[in-house]
């Protein structure tokens, strides 16, 4: 491979020495007088004109791809917890907020104190979870329902999530990266990437790792934990939870005590090739352009990195787009045939253990076989939540793939074994599951109603919390 490795050097020089001057219009005061961090996008849009315009420009990702449709057996695999009740792929920034209030995972709360989420739930989508754990602490933070402080995050991810938005290096027009939760700062640590101490390039990965990684809810208040304490591989992170007895929910047909993978893109793309030389998220997601008057900025349109090929890839490779996207789209399709061999086996090992607990097994005969389950679900789910991972670090997913099919297989063979004991030869049926909506019935999920509540939801409760947030902010 021929790659230019010059990371655009001159640009980068370029844009520190043209920074311009400003005045600091958007550190805010509170009562106490402390400096309030300002979650409202919309006040940087005169003082950063280039850095919001292309920020403001994440809406242009507005598809919304149902992943369950395009995939019925994941309903089957999360039988028993939200997802299986909606998953949509990602989309822009810009659409955090919306459509964290629009997923069926977050029911239809009635008022503060209802709704099946926790607080932690809003910890990635909004520059308000900053302001608010600054202003009352994690405690303060994380405590009760998802539907506690909905009139407190309304804006969505933004400006004051990666930067130190109050400080004077951001108001003259400096990048002042941050992490803006001290769940993070602590993740951070463990893994010896004390922020204030990295390079550059290691800060800015570390930035959108405070939302691309793996995660879990845990203690009395259902805060954020990463799971990182033996390192951020799919196999130490599996040994932490096991030590820890974890487990996210208990699988509704084989009641297996099952992990969910959140999207550990930071951890994969560590791994691979980019990750291992320094090349971040940044170099692909956020190149550095020039406006009109050749003045360089870090564009902010975060999206696919193909869509502007000759200021992200071509800054290093000399191939040209054709080549590059073919390789990647290659990999892409490897990793969806593993993904789609892996799910076979562990949704027809759900069914198995299922008809083993019918014919009367004991929690001991099945500890061995759940437990199989677990692995093999949270290594498929490790390589396919973490999104882009057939860019990001194709070898990592299809060796991950490969062991979930391995331990699926583990499951499968032992299952068998013990329904002979039981007298139970023949295959296990699998029902009809070719659909999102079969899938759903034939879990008896009824769709009807949580579809009815969140209608509700969205009519009354969502638009209280718009005109709330509305008069709070027109405080500040
Ligand atoms: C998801 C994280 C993220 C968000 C959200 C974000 N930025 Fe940035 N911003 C960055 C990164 C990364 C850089 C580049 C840092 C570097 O070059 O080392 C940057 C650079 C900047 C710079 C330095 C000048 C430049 O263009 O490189 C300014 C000013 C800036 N951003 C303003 C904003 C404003 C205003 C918003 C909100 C409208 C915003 N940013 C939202 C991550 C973010
Ligand atoms: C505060 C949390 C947070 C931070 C920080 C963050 N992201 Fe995201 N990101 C999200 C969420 C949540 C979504 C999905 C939004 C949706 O679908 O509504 C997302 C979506 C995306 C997407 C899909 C966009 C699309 O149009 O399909 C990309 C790519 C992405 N993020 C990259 C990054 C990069 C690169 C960084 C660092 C510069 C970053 N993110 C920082 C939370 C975050
Ligand atoms: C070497 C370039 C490169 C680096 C480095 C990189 N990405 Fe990506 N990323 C891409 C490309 C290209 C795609 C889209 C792949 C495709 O089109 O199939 C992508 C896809 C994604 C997606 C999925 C978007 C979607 O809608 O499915 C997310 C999220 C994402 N990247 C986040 C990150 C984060 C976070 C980092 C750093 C931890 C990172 N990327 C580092 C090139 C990169
Ligand atoms: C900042 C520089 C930089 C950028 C930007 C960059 N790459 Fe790379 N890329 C590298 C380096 C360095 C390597 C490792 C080369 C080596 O060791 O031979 C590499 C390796 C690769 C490889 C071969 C590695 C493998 O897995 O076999 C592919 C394919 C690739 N890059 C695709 C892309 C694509 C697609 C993009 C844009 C989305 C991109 N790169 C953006 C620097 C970059």
């Amino acid at each position: 491979m021929r790659i230019k490795w010059t990371r655009n050097t001159a640009a980068v020089a370029a844009l520190l020495s043209a920074l311009c001057l400003s005045t600091n219009a958007n550190a805010a005061t509170e009562d106490s007088g402390k400096t309030r961090i300002e979650p409202r996008n919309s006040q940087f849009a005169q003082s950063h004109i280039e850095q919001y315009k292309t920020w403001e420009a994440t809406k242009e990702s507005e598809e919304i791809d149902d992943a369950l449709a395009g995939d019925p057996n994941m309903v089957i695999m999360w039988a028993g917890y939200g997802f299986s009740k909606d998953y949509n792929k990602a989309r822009g920034h810009f659409y955090a907020i919306t459509d964290v209030r629009q997923t069926l995972r977050t029911g239809g709360p009635k008022d503060a104190k209802s709704g099946p989420m926790p607080m932690a739930c809003w910890s990635c989508k909004s520059p308000d979870v900053a302001r608010v754990i600054d202003e009352r602490g994690e405690d303060g933070y994380f405590e009760g329902k998802w539907a506690r402080l909905g009139a407190e995050i309304n804006n969505p991810i933004g400006c004051s999530d990666c930067h130190n938005t109050a400080s004077e290096d951001f108001a003259q027009g400096k990048p002042a990266l941050t992490l803006t939760r001290p769940y993070v700062d602590r993740a951070m640590e463990t893994i010896g990437m004390k922020f204030e101490d990295q390079s550059r390039f290691d800060q800015q990965a570390q930035v959108c790792g405070q939302c691309h990684v793996e995660y879990y809810f845990t203690g009395p208040k259902k805060s954020v934990k990463f799971p990182w304490d033996k390192g951020t591989t799919v196999d130490e992170m599996e040994v932490y939870y096991d030590e820890i007895e974890f487990k996210d929910w208990t699988h509704k047909v084989s009641k297996a005590p099952m992990l969910k993978a959140q999207h550990p893109g930071y951890e994969t793309w560590r791994e691979g090739i980019h990750g291992k030389n320094n090349v971040t998220c940044i170099d692909c997601h956020m190149p550095k352009v020039q406006n009109e008057d050749g003045k360089v900025f870090t564009d902010h349109k975060i999206g696919n990195p193909f869509d502007r090929f000759e200021d992200t890839c071509a800054q290093c490779h000399t191939q040209d787009k054709e080549t590059l996207k073919s390789v990647v789209d290659s990999r892409k399709a490897s990793v969806q045939e593993m993904k789609l061999r892996a799910e076979k086996q562990i949704v027809a090992a759900h069914f198995e253990a299922k008809a083993a607990w019918d014919a009367g097994a004991t929690e001991e005969e099945m500890k061995p076989i759940l437990m199989d389950i677990r692995h093999a679900q949270w290594r498929w789910d490790y390589a396919i939540a973490s999104h882009g991972v057939h860019m990001h670090a194709p070898e990592v997913a299809l060796r991950v793939l490969g062991t979930a099919l391995d331990k699926a297989t583990d499951a499968r063979t032992k299952v068998v074994r013990l329904l002979a004991t039981k007298g139970i030869m023949e295959e296990i049926q699998i029902p009809d599951i070719s659909t999102k909506e079969k899938a759903q019935q034939a879990l008896g999920m009824d769709m009807d109603k949580m579809n009815a509540d969140k209608a509700e939801f969205l009519k009354t409760v969502a638009p209280e919390w718009n005109k709330q947030a509305e008069v709070r902010e027109a405080s500040y």
